[in-house]
């Protein structure tokens, strides 16, 4: 039976939270550390399905990885050799990350794997990956369409690759940076939009020399990972949900603590700072080599803005968030350039609008955006399409809705953010199990 959620009104949230820790850092600490020769101990790890997916899968391949207390994990790193290949398919579960990444990672190595997902995984476009992968010498086969399950065959014999990015992808550029691990050369990947650049940076603190800047990284094959102990910082995604929902309610004001700042992550930043929201940075500072601060966010109402373009790679997965709160804002918001949104674990420019207009919302979508005029919400019943981020935006929508919120689908909110209903009722939302 599928999970729902009764969202109404609350109080004004208020408060210090702890958000769990970077998803995107959590996949990267496990793969990074598990191919590493030596012991590895990652803290702030996000007990996320997806995460915890990953993690699991090492263990198939071998790699001895122990969980002394929630959130930490110990990896004894095999070296990059020292996987063992498993007969069994690998299963990311709901995570493209997972998947997309891993496919990198196995292209090179001396065994078969085949990785699966989902139904939603199973329904993602693989050929971002499998295209640059096979350009390296990969041999990978996909269901038709460049659809999941992979099953990616043994390959002593990568060759390095000077890629272009077609798409603004972080996830492609690292499939290619860790295949390029096990490649002869230098593999290069060039972006004309820059994205997160977690790879790059772990790859450097584990001693892997690596040339990159924004919009470009080199690395060549042959040299190892050294163990190292990882700080993973609170997710700036998961934070998202509270500094939309603090601005949108009145009387609000709520601090987050360490949060990521890493500046591919923090487009909502800026976009929520242009529709007027109130937003200061404390305590920054540095964590694990990453930018972290504490955000202090206190209620003001909004303004409808034009996103701008150049912010969507920095904020790609807050767009259900600022749906939530342009369908709340003064005047009229425009998205374009986030044709991206389409392909994520669900069409989430075609959810919030159908979630959204189900709520009295005036929007219209267009192949790449929206156009969002802002105004009131009534209460009703919606879908979540079984996306995590689409069913915490809804709970933040409700926050300023007329009347109760019906959310249907909510289990999948555990892949990114376990305990967010607890957390979210904790700072005054109005939410609990339907
Ligand atoms: C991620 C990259 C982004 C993002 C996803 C996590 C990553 O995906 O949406 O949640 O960890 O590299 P794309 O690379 O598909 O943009």
């Amino acid at each position: 039976m599928s999970l729902g959620w009764l969202a109404r009104p609350g109080s004004a949230l208020r408060g210090e939270l702890a958000i769990p820790g970077d998803k995107s850092i959590s996949h990267r600490a496990i793969m990074l550390a598990a191919i590493a020769d030596g012991t590895s101990r990652v803290s702030g790890f996000l007990e996320g399905e997806d995460t915890r997916a990953t993690a699991r899968i090492f263990g198939q391949l071998g790699v001895a990885i122990e969980s002394p207390s929630p959130s930490e994990r110990i990896v004894h790193g095999v070296g990059l050799y020292g996987l063992t290949g498993s007969a069994e398919p690998l299963d990311c579960g709901n995570a493209g990350t997972g998947m997309r990444l891993l496919s990198g990672l196995l292209a090179g190595q001396g065994f078969d794997s085949i990785l699966a997902g989902d139904e939603s995984l199973s329904r993602r476009p693989m050929r971002r990956v499998i295209e640059p992968l096979m350009a390296m010498g990969a041999r990978i086969e996909s269901e038709s369409g460049g659809l999941p399950p992979l099953r990616i065959h043994s390959n002593n014999n990568l060759q390095s690759i000077d890629y272009e990015l077609q798409i603004a992808s972080a996830q492609v550029k690292s499939a290619v940076l860790l295949a390029g691990l096990y490649a002869q050369g230098d593999t290069i990947v060039r972006e004309a939009h820059p994205t997160r650049d977690y790879t790059e940076r772990m790859l450097a603190a584990l001693g892997w020399p690596i040339e990159f800047r924004p919009g470009f990284a080199r690395l060549s094959g042959g040299h190892r990972l050294r163990a190292t102990n990882i700080q993973v910082p609170a997710d700036f995604s998961s934070a998202a949900f509270f500094l939309v929902a603090a601005t949108l309610v009145p009387g609000s004001d709520l601090l987050l603590r360490r949060v990521g700042m890493n500046p591919r992550r923090t487009g909502l930043l800026t976009a929520l700072r242009l529709m007027g929201a109130d937003i200061t940075l404390e305590n920054a500072g540095k964590q694990g080599g990453e930018a972290v601060a504490d955000l202090r966010v206190c209620h003001t109402p909004l303004r409808g803005i034009i996103v701008p373009e150049a912010l969507v790679p920095d904020m790609i997965d807050e767009f259900p968030a600022l749906f939530a709160a342009a369908a709340l804002a003064d005047g009229e918001t425009r998205i374009t350039g986030a044709a991206e949104l389409r392909l994520k674990e669900t069409d989430r420019i075609a959810a919030m609008t159908a979630a959204l207009q189900l709520l009295g919302a005036d929007i219209a979508e267009t192949p790449d955006g929206a156009v969002i005029q802002g105004g009131n919400l009534h209460g009703g019943s919606v879908g979540s399409r079984g996306d995590h981020r689409v069913a915490m935006s809804l709970a933040i929508a409700a926050q300023r809705a007329s009347g109760e919120v019906r959310i249907g689908d909510c289990a999948n909110v555990a892949t990114s953010f376990p305990g967010f209903l607890e957390l979210a009722s904790a700072s005054g939302f109005g939410l609990r199990l339907a």
